[in-house]
C-alpha cells in the first residue's frame, strides 16, 4: 500500500538519473550539491548486500578500493581492505621489484596453507635459529626441519627453541619425522580449510599440520589459528575478498612508461606486470591523471593483449568518450575522477576536471553501454558521498579517507598533542620527485611534470582501517535502507536525486548547537 501511495507528487521533485542530469546539465555538480529522496523500503541496513562486480573474475565483496598512492596503500592496507572485503592498488612510487614484494606480502597473508613455511636444517644450531627468528622479525618460533633435498625429518618446536639450547643442534631437539602429524597433499582435496578443520578436531593438542607429497617432500604447513580465523571468517556477514586459492585480493597500479625517447617502454611495462602475474596480482590499474590519452590506451592495449584474463582498471576520465575509449583498449573498469580528490589542485592548476557526481553519470551511461564497471575515485569525505557515488558506479576509490590509518604507510607525528600522518597527492612536488628517483635511478626523468598539481598535507590520526570501515559500511548500509535498496543494483536502479541550495546544505549539517561529539 505504502509503496504506491501519491507516487504522482513526488515525480516533479525527486527525479531519476537520467531525467535529473540531463535536466541539470548546463552545470557541474558534486556529492554536497544533491541528495538522494528516501522510498518506501522493506530492507533493514544490516540485510543489505554490497558484493560488486569488477571484471569477470574480479568481484568485491565490498565497493571500496583503497588508492594506489604513496602515502596510502602499501602491503598492510591492502591486507586490512581484502580482510574487509575490498581490494587495495598498491601504488608505484617505488622500485619495481618493490611493487612485487608488496604484492607478494598481500598474497601470502593467512589464506590457510602457508605454501613455502619457513623452514630449517637438521645441522642448524638453535642459536642459528633465533637469530633468525630476532633478524627477520618472525612472530612465531616452531619449524619444520627439512634434510638439503626437502624432504622432512621432524619438526623444531618452538619449546626448545630457548637461549638456553642455543649450542645445540637443531637435530638433537627436533620432534622426529614418525611423531610429526602430516597429510599428504593429495588429501587437501577441493577444500583445504575443511579437511584441515576436520583433522585438528580429531587431533586433540596437535596445532601444526604439515602437507607432504608421496615422496616426503614438504609442500606446506597449516596451523590451528588460521584454521579458526577462516572459519569465524565464513560468518562474517562480509566476507574477506579472496581470489580462487583463496588466497587475499591484491591490485597494483603501473603507469604508461616511456623510455628514453619519450615512446612507450612496452617491453618494460609486460616484463612488470608479467612478474605481478607471476605473483598473484588480481587487477592491474593503469593510473595516470589523463587516462584519454594515446598513452594510456596503448598500455591498456598492450596489457589486454599479453594478458587476455587479466582484470585491467585505467583512467582516469571525466567523459563518456574516456570510458568509451578505454573500454575498447580493454580495460574492464575506469577510474573516474578529475580533480575532486581532498589532496588535488588539478582543476587550480591546469583548470581542468568536472564536479563528480555529473562527472559519474555522464561515464556511468558510457560504462553501461560498453559493459565496463567505474570507480568513482577522489573526493569522498563521508559515507554519505560513497552512498551518492554508488548510484552510480560499481566502487569507490578513497585516499583520504585511509591515510590516517594505522595500516598507511609513514609514520605518526605528534603535532601539539595531536596525533596527525602525511598524505600528499601523486602530483605533489614530494611524490613526483620520490617516484622519478625510486623508478628511474636518477634525479630528471623526462616524463615529470614541471606544475605540481597535488599538495603535501597531514591527516589525524584515525585508528584502525577495519574501524574506518566499519562506520563507512554502516552509512552504506543505511543509505541503502532508506531507498529500499536490497543490493547496489538496486540502489541504482532506485535513486532519485534533488539539487541541495546553499541553505539546505547548511541544514544537513549539525547545526545551532554546541558540539561535543563527532558521529565518529
Ligand atoms: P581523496 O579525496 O580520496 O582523493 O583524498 C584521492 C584521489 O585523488 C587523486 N590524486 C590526485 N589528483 N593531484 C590530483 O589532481 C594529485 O596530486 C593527486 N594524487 C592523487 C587520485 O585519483 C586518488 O585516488
Amino acid at each position: 500500500m505504502a509503496a504506491t501511495r501519491n507516487p504522482g507528487f513526488d515525480v516533479p521533485f525527486y527525479q531519476p538519473a537520467d531525467e535529473f542530469f540531463p535536466a541539470n546539465n548546463k552545470i557541474g555538480l558534486t556529492f554536497d550539491d544533491l541528495t538522494l529522496a528516501t522510498l518506501y523500503s522493506e530492507i533493514l541496513p544490516r540485510d543489505t548486500q554490497l558484493q560488486t562486480p569488477l571484471a569477470e573474475d574480479l568481484r568485491l565483496n565490498i565497493p571500496v578500493i583503497s588508492s594506489d598512492m604513496d602515502t596510502v596503500t602499501e602491503s598492510r592496507m591492502a591486507i586490512a581492505l581484502a580482510l574487509n572485503g575490498g581490494l587495495g592498488l598498491i601504488h608505484y612510487n617505488m622500485l619495481e621489484r618493490q611493487q612485487l614484494s608488496e604484492v607478494s606480502r598481500v598474497k601470502f597473508h593467512v589464506h590457510g596453507m602457508i605454501q613455502e613455511p619457513i623452514k630449517v636444517l637438521p645441522e642448524q644450531n638453535i642459536g642459528d635459529v633465533l637469530k633468525m627468528i630476532e633478524e627477520r622479525k618472525f612472530s612465531f618460533s616452531t619449524f619444520p626441519v627439512v634434510d638439503a633435498k626437502g624432504k622432512l625429518v621432524g619438526l623444531l618446536s618452538g619449546h626448545v627453541v630457548k637461549p638456553r639450547y642455543a649450542k645445540r643442534k637443531v637435530a638433537e631437539a627436533l620432534t622426529p619425522r614418525a611423531q610429526v602429524h602430516t597429510l599428504n597433499k593429495k588429501e587437501l582435496g577441493k577444500d583445504p580449510i575443511a579437511r584441515a578443520d576436520k583433522f585438528f578436531n580429531e587431533h586433540l593438542g596437535i596445532h601444526k599440520l604439515l602437507v607432504v607429497d608421496d615422496q616426503d617432500h614438504l609442500h606446506g604447513l597449516i596451523t590451528l589459528s588460521d584454521i579458526e580465523r577462516l572459519a569465524a571468517e565464513r560468518n562474517a556477514q562480509f566476507k574477506p575478498a579472496r581470489d580462487a586459492s583463496f588466497r587475499l585480493i591484491c591490485g597494483a597500479a603501473v603507469s604508461a612508461t616511456r623510455n628514453a625517447f619519450g615512446e612507450l617502454d612496452r617491453e618494460r611495462i609486460l616484463n612488470h606486470v608479467g612478474g605481478l602475474v607471476e605473483r598473484g596480482v588480481d587487477a592491474v590499474a593503469v593510473s595516470t591523471a589523463h587516462g584519454h590519452s594515446k598513452g594510456v590506451g596503448n598500455t591498456v592495449k598492450v596489457l589486454r593483449d599479453a594478458f587476455p584474463k587479466l582484470p585491467l582498471i585505467a583512467g582516469n576520465v571525466t567523459s563518456a568518450a574516456g570510458v568509451e575509449y578505454l573500454a575498447d583498449c580493454g580495460a574492464n573498469a575506469v577510474k573516474v575522477g578529475q580533480g575532486p580528490g581532498s589532496i588535488c589542485t588539478t582543476r587550480n592548476v591546469a583548470g581542468v576536471g568536472i564536479p563528480q557526481m555529473t562527472a559519474l553519470y555522464v561515464c556511468s551511461r558510457a560504462a553501461a553501454k560498453k559493459n565496463v564497471a567505474i570507480l568513482a575515485d577522489g573526493g569522498i569525505a563521508k559515507s554519505g558521498d560513497i552512498v551518492k557515488s554508488l548510484t552510480l558506479a560499481q566502487a569507490v576509490i578513497c585516499g583520504g579517507i585511509f591515510a590516517g590509518c594505522n595500516e598507511a604507510p609513514g609514520e605518526i607525528l605528534e603535532i601539539g598533542g595531536k596525533l596527525y600522518k602525511q598524505y600528499r597527492g601523486m602530483g605533489s612536488f614530494a611524490a613526483m620527485k620520490a617516484g622519478s628517483a625510486a623508478r628511474y635511478g636518477q634525479p630528471t626523468n623526462p616524463t615529470q611534470k614541471v606544475a605540481a598539481e597535488g599538495i603535501e598535507a597531514l591527516k589525524e590520526a584515525c585508528g584502525s582501517v577495519d574501524r574506518v570501515l566499519a562506520q563507512l559500511i554502516g552509512g552504506i548500509q543505511s543509505g541503502m535502507g532508506y531507498l529500499g535498496a536490497a543490493n547496489l543494483t538496486q540502489l541504482r536502479d532506485k535513486a532519485r536525486y534533488i539539487r541541495v541550495s546553499p541553505a539546505g546544505m547548511r541544514e544537513a549539517a549539525p547545526h545551532d548547537v554546541v558540539e561535543l561529539k563527532t558521529g565518529n
